[in-house]
Parts: C-alpha cells; sequence; structure tokens
C-alpha cells in the first residue's frame, strides 16, 4: 500500500519540478511581431482544441464535453455542474469521479482519472467558443491570467499536471495539437516578441 503511494507520487514530482519540457526563453526583442502573432496562432489552436477548451469554460460553471469522440458539442452530461467553487463543492464533487488513479483510466468513455482531482480553470481564463483575439487578450492580461509573465506561464504549463494529460488522453481523445515542448516554446516565443495579437495593427 505504502509502495503504491510511494510510486503514484514519482512521476507526479519528477513533473512538479519541470523536468519535462526544457524551458529557455529567446531574448526580449529577438523575435518578430510576425514570429510572435504565427506562435500565437499555434497557440489558439491549442487553448480553443477541446481538450484545453472542455475546462476553460465561462461562468455558468459547466464543464463540456466537445470534440471527435464526444460526437456532438455539449455540456457535461449527468447534469454536473461545478458551482462557483469550480470544484463541484455545492452539487457532486468533481473528484467523485475525476480523482487520481493510477493508470488514469484509458477506457473509451470513462471518466478521465489524471494526476490530481479535476477543477474547472478560474472564470477569467474562459476560452471556450472565444476568439483568437479574445484569447489573445486574456492571456496576455496579468489581471486575467493569474498575474504572469511568460516565463511564469511557461512555467505553469511545465508544472500543470493536467497538461501531460492533454497531449496523451488516452481513451480514443484527440491530443491536443503539436506539443508540450512546442506550446511552451510558442508562448515564450510570443512573450519575447511582445505579446502581439492581431487586433492590434487594427
Ligand atoms: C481538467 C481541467 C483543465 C484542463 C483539461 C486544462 N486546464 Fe488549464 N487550468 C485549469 C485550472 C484548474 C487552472 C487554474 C490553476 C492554476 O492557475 O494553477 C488552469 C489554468 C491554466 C492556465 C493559467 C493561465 C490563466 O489564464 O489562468 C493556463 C495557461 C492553462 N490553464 C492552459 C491550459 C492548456 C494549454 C490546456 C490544454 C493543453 C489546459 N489548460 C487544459 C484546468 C484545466
Ligand atoms: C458522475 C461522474 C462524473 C462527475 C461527478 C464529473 N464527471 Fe467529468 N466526466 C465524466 C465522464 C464519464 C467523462 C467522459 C465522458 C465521455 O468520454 O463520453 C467526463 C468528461 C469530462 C470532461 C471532458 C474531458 C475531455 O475529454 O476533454 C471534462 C472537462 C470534465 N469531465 C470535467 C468535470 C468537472 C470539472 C467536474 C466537476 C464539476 C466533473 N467533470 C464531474 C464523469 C464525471
Amino acid at each position: 500500500m505504502r509502495l503504491a503511494l510511494v510510486m503514484a507520487l514519482i512521476p507526479a514530482l519528477a513533473w512538479a519540478e519541470g523536468e519535462t519540457t526544457v524551458i529557455d526563453p529567446p531574448a526580449a526583442g529577438s523575435v518578430s511581431r510576425e514570429a510572435g502573432l504565427a506562435a500565437f496562432d499555434r497557440i489558439y489552436e491549442v487553448a480553443s482544441h477541446p481538450r484545453c477548451s472542455n475546462c476553460h469554460v465561462g461562468a455558468d460553471n459547466r464543464p463540456m464535453w466537445s470534440g471527435p469522440s464526444y460526437g456532438r458539442t455539449r455540456p457535461h452530461g449527468m447534469n454536473v455542474n461545478a458551482g462557483v467553487s469550480r470544484v463541484g463543492e455545492e452539487y457532486v464533487p468533481c473528484s467523485t469521479c475525476h480523482a487520481y488513479r493510477e493508470g488514469g483510466n484509458n477506457a473509451p468513455h470513462a471518466a478521465p482519472q489524471v494526476a490530481m482531482n479535476w477543477q474547472l480553470a478560474p472564470v477569467e481564463a474562459a476560452w471556450f467558443g472565444r476568439t483568437s483575439d479574445e484569447i489573445c487578450a486574456q492571456l496576455r492580461d496579468p489581471e486575467l491570467n493569474g498575474g504572469r509573465d511568460a516565463l511564469a506561464l511557461a512555467q505553469h504549463l511545465d508544472h500543470d499536471l493536467i497538461l501531460h494529460w492533454a497531449w496523451t488522453p488516452g481513451g480514443g481523445r484527440e491530443p491536443a495539437p503539436y506539443s508540450l515542448q512546442e506550446h511552451v516554446n510558442d508562448v515564450l516565443a510570443w512573450g519575447a516578441a511582445g505579446f502581439p495579437c492581431a487586433m492590434d495593427e487594427e
């Protein structure tokens, strides 16, 4: 029992130390605006992908079921509502079905059980159904992104265990595009270019 617990914690600790990606920011000003915009286009593809946006939802506090493996787009079944707690405290806690389990629950249509108890992202980080410009404006604004600069955003991605699921979700789900390392590189490049958004030109 104790051994199983220790084994379960080893990968979690390795990730928490940021060992899965290289965080090597380009020098400020060394990335052109054009390259920064191209990096953001890829960031948007990731952020708006179901593996991310299904949890990054708005103030109705309802996770989404969307993407090809779900057939059609709809709110999470079984009337699941995360409440303002974002963890389902007021109704049925997300952890009832989405608590960490070794092996992760790989069967199609089973509840993902990866890394930690699941919860919705903060309302300020709502991405589901939003445009590229909207997500761009949110993600570069420290008031809305948890007070983070590009380096802190990249480090957060490397630390966030859920993200390791999004690129290897199993259960027949489509992984998020690119890779965690490419996404980290894009966030760093976008920051080094000064966080350009396409709408800035207008
Ligand atoms: C299981 C739900 C879940 C999934 C799936 C998920 N996130 Fe999150 N995300 C969260 C939670 C919870 C937080 C707030 C935790 C924190 O800030 O430490 C968060 C915060 C963030 C933040 C911090 C910035 C901000 O605006 O608050 C970024 C960046 C982020 N997620 C990126 C992603 C990306 C990219 C994906 C897909 C590859 C993804 N997330 C998938 C739940 C999720
Ligand atoms: C009664 C069990 C149950 C509860 C409670 C529950 N879920 Fe789920 N959840 C599931 C199942 C089962 C699936 C997978 C359905 C499928 O693949 O067809 C799922 C899928 C998801 C997905 C989609 C993941 C993807 O593939 O992109 C998200 C996001 C999610 N749940 C978040 C939550 C959050 C947040 C809570 C708490 C507010 C919660 N769930 C509560 C059972 C549950």
